[in-house]
């Protein structure tokens, strides 16, 4: 059995790709159904893209790699996509592009440009292995729990990253870049929620506050959300890209609040109230009571001098956490890190020292922000892919 393509993975960059390479195509992939994760993403409407993708949204160890696909299909080109389908959509907010309907929308699209191109599609069929003879490059897979090898003059990688093995991810593209003597830069889980040991925020778990976020190089303004296991929301999980085990994250509560002068302004108007109940007036009640007890705010104000006012001002713009862990694999959106871009051209996303294998989409160490980046990562990369391949026919 010989293809011109074979596709590993028929998640969202490996459907892409087989829609616009041509050829004699065929897409394999272990799960029951096609694009599982678009199915599931932005809680069933898919967040398909964002209007303000730019390589500055996407963290790699080589920043530049993104550029040129991100730049020859953009967040647009797909847009337009999209509406030559009909299907309606809508921002949600920052740019966050979302199917009026359902995510199925998105995979039904897919699946019609695939049948349209002649791609072939075997679903519940895995990937173990790639080598490469006589100018081709055989995979060996397993269907219907029989092995039988399927040969091409391409292969592309497209199984995705770790992230949520129940869903089917297993990171088998990193073994067969490594097979193939290909770089795979250290992976991790990322748009994650952190976790602390102690679990210092189950009495509070569920508050929601807006708040801005700092992990080494990131900062997000976004909700926070304490949970029984740590600290949740779009902030937390943006920053959790750019937090590293042992490290400190930074919370600033409110920070359109300027805190010295609301607290000023309290212990002008209620001198006899304690800070922690001033603070329940501009923060979440239950937030406030764990601030009492966790900082000791137990004094009058009318007896606090401007050096405490300040230290207090200074924890709720700058609360430094040091979380234990991250909820990991098991519920982190993406993988962060991957098949090191060194190894391939950022115009083909082919391997450079071997010639006929590509990589796309997740697997790849091109990881996005939440809201959309990472499927216009799919989308860009797949294209850019898909379009080598047809010029090279
Ligand atoms: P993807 O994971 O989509 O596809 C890989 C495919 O390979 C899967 O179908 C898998 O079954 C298959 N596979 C794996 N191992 C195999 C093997 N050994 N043999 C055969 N097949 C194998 N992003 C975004 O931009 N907007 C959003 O709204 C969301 N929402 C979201 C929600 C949740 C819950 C998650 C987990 C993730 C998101 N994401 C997201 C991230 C987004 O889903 C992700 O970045 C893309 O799906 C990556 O596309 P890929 O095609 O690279 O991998």
């Amino acid at each position: 059995m010989t293809y011109d393509t074979l596709i590993l993975g028929a998640g969202a960059a490996g459907m892409m790709c087989a829609a616009h390479c041509g050829g004699r195509v065929l897409v394999i992939d272990h799960a029951k159904a096609a694009g599982e994760k678009i199915r599931i993403s932005g809680g069933g409407r898919c967040n398909f893209t964002n209007m303000y993708a730019e390589p500055a949204n996407f963290l790699s160890q080589n920043p530049h790699f993104c550029k040129s696909a991100l730049a020859r299909y953009t967040q647009w080109d797909f847009v337009s996509l999209v509406d030559s389908y009909r299907i309606k959509w809508h921002e949600k907010t920052l740019g966050q592009l979302f199917c009026d309907n359902s995510a199925k929308d998105i995979i039904a699209m897919l699946r019609d440009l695939m049948d349209k191109a002649g791609a072939e599609l075997w679903l519940e069929t895995a990937v173990e292995s790639v080598c490469q003879a006589d100018g081709l490059l055989h995979a060996r897979l397993v269907r219907g729990g029989k092995p039988l090898t399927v040969s091409a003059r391409r292969v592309v990688l497209a199984t995705g990253g770790k992230s949520i093995p129940k869903m089917g991810a297993t990171g088998i593209a990193y073994q067969i870049a490594e097979s193939f003597g290909l770089q795979v830069t250290e992976t991790r889980p990322a748009l994650v929620p952190l976790t602390f040991s102690a679990q210092p925020f189950a009495p509070i778990s569920g508050t929601a506050i807006p708040g801005r976020v700092r992990a080494g190089s990131g900062s997000f303004d976004e909700a926070v959300l304490f949970t029984h296991r740590g600290l949740s929301g779009p902030a937390i999980l943006q920053a959790s890209s750019y937090w590293t085990e042992g490290d400190s994250v930074h919370l600033n509560l409110c920070p359109e609040n300027d805190w010295m002068a609301i607290l000023r302004q309290a212990r002008s108007d209620t001198p006899r109230r304690q800070i922690g109940t001033a603070l329940a007036e501009h923060l979440p009640k239950k937030l406030a009571q764990h601030l009492d007890e966790a900082w000791g705010l137990q004094d009058q104000l009318a007896n606090t001098t401007d050096k405490r006012l300040a230290e207090v001002a200074e924890l709720l713009a700058d609360w430094e956490l040091t979380p234990t862990g991250s909820e990991g694999y098991r519920t982190a959106e993406v993988t962060l890190g991957g098949i090191d871009t060194d190894e391939l051209s950022s115009k083909t996303m082919e391997a450079k020292d071997v010639p006929g294998l590509y990589a796309i989409g997740e697997c790849v160490d091109v990881t996005g922000w939440l809201g959309g980046y990472n499927f216009q990562w799919a989308w860009s990369s797949a294209m850019a892919c898909a379009r080598a391949i047809a010029a090279s026919d």
